[in-house]
Parts: C-alpha cells; sequence; structure tokens
C-alpha cells in the first residue's frame, strides 16, 4: 500500500530536471527525510537494459515497440522499486514517468494519446504521482545543453529527432499541464539560476506536504 510521496520531474530534452531532481534530493536527504532517486527509463537493472535498447540500438523500433518497451520498463521499475520505496514510506523522486510517454510518444509522435494512457495504467497498475514539476523552457534553450552533453557522450536517438519534435515535445508537456494544474507545478524561464529554481521547487514542495518533517533550516533558508 502507498504510504509515502511520490514526486516527478519532467521536461524537453536538457531542461534541467535532473539537476533540480538532485538537488531536491539533496536537502530531502540532510533534512533526515528518507528519499529516493531514481530515473525512467531505467532504475532497474532490467530497465536500464531496455533504456540502452532504446536509446542506443541500432534499429529504429517501430512506434508500436517504442511504446511497449517504454512500458516494460516502467512495469518493472513500479514493481520492483518505486512501490517498496514508497510503502516504506519514503519519498520517491523519479525523473520522468508517464507524463514523458504522453508528450514524447504521444503528443510529438502523434500515436494516440487515449492507448499511451491505458499503456500507463496497465504498467503502472494506476499509480500517479503526488506532484510533478515541469521545466518549461523553449527548445533552443534546451538544445544549447544536449548539445554540450551529446559531444561528451554521444547523441541518442530521441535527441536526434530535432528541434521541431522538442517543441511538439513541449507543447505536450503544456496541455499535460493545463490539464492537470493541481498536480503539476509549472517552473518557466531559463534566465534563473539553478538555485532560485530550487527554491521556487522547494517552497512548493513544502506548501503541498506540510507535514512533511524538516528543521528550521529547512522552512526558510538555502
Ligand atoms: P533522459 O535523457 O531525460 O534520461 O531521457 C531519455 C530520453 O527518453 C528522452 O529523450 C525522452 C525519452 N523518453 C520518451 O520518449 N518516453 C518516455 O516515456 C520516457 C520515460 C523517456
Amino acid at each position: 500500500m502507498k504510504q509515502g510521496i511520490f514526486i516527478t520531474f519532467e521536461g524537453i530534452d536538457g531542461s534541467g530536471k535532473s539537476t533540480q531532481a538532485q538537488m531536491l534530493a539533496a536537502r530531502l536527504t540532510a533534512e533526515g527525510v528518507p528519499t529516493l532517486i531514481t530515473r525512467e527509463p531505467g532504475g532497474t537493472v532490467l530497465a536500464e537494459k531496455i533504456r540502452d535498447l532504446l536509446l542506443f540500438a541500432e534499429e529504429d523500433p517501430a512506434p508500436e515497440t517504442e511504446i511497449l518497451l517504454y512500458a516494460a520498463a516502467r512495469a518493472q521499475h513500479v514493481g520492483k522499486v518505486i512501490r517498496p520505496a514508497l510503502a516504506r514510506g519514503a519519498v520517491v523522486i523519479c525523473e520522468r514517468f508517464t507524463d514523458s510517454t504522453l508528450a514524447y510518444q504521444g503528443f510529438a509522435a502523434g500515436n494516440d494519446p487515449e492507448l499511451i494512457r491505458q499503456m500507463n495504467t496497465f504498467a503502472t497498475g494506476g499509480l500517479v504521482p503526488d506532484l510533478t514539476f515541469l521545466l518549461d523552457l523553449t527548445p533552443d534553450q534546451g538544445w544549447r545543453r544536449v548539445q554540450e552533453r551529446s559531444s561528451r557522450i554521444g547523441t541518442d536517438r530521441i535527441e536526434a529527432r530535432g528541434l521541431s519534435f522538442q517543441e511538439k515535445v513541449r507543447q505536450g508537456y503544456l496541455r499535460l499541464a493545463a490539464a492537470e494544474a493541481e498536480r503539476f507545478c509549472l517552473l518557466t524561464g531559463s534566465d534563473r539560476t539553478k538555485e532560485e529554481v530550487h527554491q521556487q521547487i522547494w517552497v512548493r514542495f513544502l506548501e503541498k506536504f506540510p507535514f512533511i518533517p524538516v528543521g528550521s533550516k529547512g522552512k526558510g533558508g538555502k
């Protein structure tokens, strides 16, 4: 049974969600709150293997294959890692989750969003994040970070789809956030420092979960 708190970070490639997820996890851990940080696709040995297939296999997957592989990785991750951690009462912070499949494979790649919702429900057993931070920036702002990273680790298949695809992903995310304004926290603007964005995330987190035991250091300071 779910007891912990499930937080997800979403955004286009290069939106800075990894940095922000790590900053939130580090702060909660420093406050003594049991916290697990994980990512999709991935988060278990098997799901990380599926991640490699999705991002780096030589052969392009058919659209249906791609959706099923994301769902397979997610089912494994939810069953083996996320649900057990929530049952222990942890705060689980996940980089990307079901909204990524809706935004990328649904809105951007043109697959039926309703079908993807059904696949998501099947894969997760109906698990929905308690709070989702959406880091919104324009694709060319994100692209700069993607290119810096790609020159180090190589461009993956999805990043290689280019700017117009990222713009469709972005618009998909904005639609999802508008439809579920209670669950989403939209973080806009690339002109802010990562510490400023983190502070906004922290304030929203404490507003939403006031029962989380954080010390005086946590409530006000950085
Ligand atoms: P990452 O680089 O943020 O870890 O994500 C890897 C890529 O996987 C990213 O380009 C987005 C993509 N992706 C999907 O297309 N659908 C999904 O459901 C997930 C979880 C990721």
